[in-house]
């Protein structure tokens, strides 16, 4: 089945469809004229869409389900190269949050651009959990504080352990260590064989936080649970994932209780230049 349809009426033959092409699925004609997708390219496409998108004449179209969206000429952001860097060197971990919820529409409004993170073959395997009610939130936070008693009680080596008598002593204060006190947590999940499934769901809340942040939302990664979320059966039955699905990493988030007033100081870029 071929994936692609190529308008021979406009393409003009400049083959970038050819050059781009990740998986090397569209060919130049041997005539010099419209190049072409096998029949058997189904079975290869990643369906990235890069065909469509880099195609100077529109003369691509995909056959496979899509929502490929034409931006004019006035559409193309321009974002200075200061501003972005900003933006980014900007976010911060937030570890106070305002009791305040934020709305499903706004978090359907960050996924919607988290989905555009790249992923290995363009497979696109995190899905997300989110966990909206606030007393959820608590419960994990429970359960994950629930692991760290088991771990500290059990005769067995964990490189956190020594930290875990002190990050319980600190719940039972009345104060969470886990997830801060945030409203809401993103959990990333992806099919336990997925190849790519962890490096994927990291990158894809990279971008949920830096989009985040454009909504005035703030997040912090949420190791602790990540982890306990890997092994600590009655968590993992909490959450609730698909069958066959894996927790890759966790983020909580809520709108922040304080400002961030400034950029603090990193180590400087490490770089060898061959
Ligand atoms: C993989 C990972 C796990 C993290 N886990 C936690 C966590 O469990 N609790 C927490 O308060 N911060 C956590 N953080 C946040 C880091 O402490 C934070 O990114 C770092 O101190 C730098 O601060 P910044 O994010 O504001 O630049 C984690 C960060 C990463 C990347």
């Amino acid at each position: 089945m071929t994936v692609i349809s190529i308008d021979p009426e406009l393409c003009t033959n400049c083959e970038i469809c050819v050059e781009i092409c990740p998986m090397s699925i569209i060919l130049p004609s041997k005539e010099g004229g419209t190049p072409y997708s096998p029949e058997d390219a189904a079975t290869y496409c990643a369906k990235c869409g890069h065909c469509e998108v880099f195609c100077p004449e529109g003369a691509i179209s995909t056959l496979f389900d899509s929502t490929y969206y034409q931006l004019q000429d006035d559409e193309f952001p321009s974002i200075p190269t200061s501003e972005i860097g900003k933006y980014m060197v900007m976010r911060r971990s937030i570890r106070s949050y305002k009791d305040e919820s934020v709305d499903k529409s706004k978090i359907e409004a960050i996924l919607d651009i988290s989905r555009y993170a790249p992923s290995g073959m363009n497979k696109q395997p995190v899905q997300w959990t989110i966990v909206h009610d606030p007393e959820e939130v608590k419960k994990i936070t429970g359960l994950s504080i629930d692991w760290m008693r088991d771990v500290v009680a059990s005769e067995g080596e964990h490189p956190l352990k020594s930290l875990m008598p002190g990050l319980i002593s600190t719940y039972e204060m009345g104060v969470d260590p886990i997830c801060r006190g945030a409203p809401h947590l993103v959990i990333a999940h992806t099919p336990a064989e997925n190849p790519t499934g962890y490096t994927d769901s990291i990158i894809a809340l990279s971008w949920f936080e830096l989009a985040a942040q454009a909504f005035e939302v703030g997040t912090c990664w949420a190791g602790f649970l990540a982890i306990a979320a890997t092994s600590y059966k009655p968590l993992m039955d909490e959450l609730e994932l698909p069958q066959g699905h894996v927790v890759q990493y966790s983020m909580m988030f809520g709108y922040p209780e304080h400002r961030v007033n400034g950029i603090p100081g990193r180590e400087p870029a490490i770089v060898t230049w061959k």
